[in-house]
């Protein structure tokens, strides 16, 4: 069996979010999505609209989707791949090439971005709308 990871923050679900998770499943047999906790968002400057709970929970509910853990940390990946016995790492292509130290545990992809949208996107085109 395949096993595929990925990471990311997955507020606000969007079809960006939907194509990577389609296109991470569909090179392997298992797909765990690591998603940001909020601490660790807050880390990284992001304030999510869901909590972690809410969003693993939508994430859970998603076919493509077999397993949501969460992401406490930059630093943790290489342990995630040996622990759940990943054999592919899969991000959007924003993040082309930060990932390739990775290779030494298991094979890395970068998917190319859906165009145009973004929970950054969403956020703001919704505070716009009564302008
Ligand atoms: N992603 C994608 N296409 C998009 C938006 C996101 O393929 N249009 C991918 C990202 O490359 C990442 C994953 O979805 O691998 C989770 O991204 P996340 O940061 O949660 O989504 P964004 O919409 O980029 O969020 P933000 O605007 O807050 O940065």
């Amino acid at each position: 069996m395949k096993k595929v990871i990925t990471y990311g923050t997955f507020d606000l679900i969007h079809m960006g979010h939907i194509n990577i998770l389609r296109r991470a499943k569909a090179l392997g047999d298992h797909l765990t999505v690591a998603v940001s906790s909020d601490d660790f968002n807050t880390l990284k400057h992001k304030q999510a609209y869901y909590s972690y709970e809410q969003r693993k929970e939508i994430l859970e509910a998603i076919r493509f989707v077999d397993e949501v853990i969460p992401e406490c940390s930059w630093d943790q990946k290489i342990e995630d791949i040996k622990k759940y016995d990943i054999d592919l790492f899969v991000m959007g292509g924003d993040w082309e090439g930060e990932f390739d130290f990775l290779e030494d545990y298991c094979e890395v992809r970068y998917l190319p971005r859906t165009r145009g949208i973004s929970t950054t996107k969403t956020k703001e085109d919704l505070s716009h709308r009564n302008d």
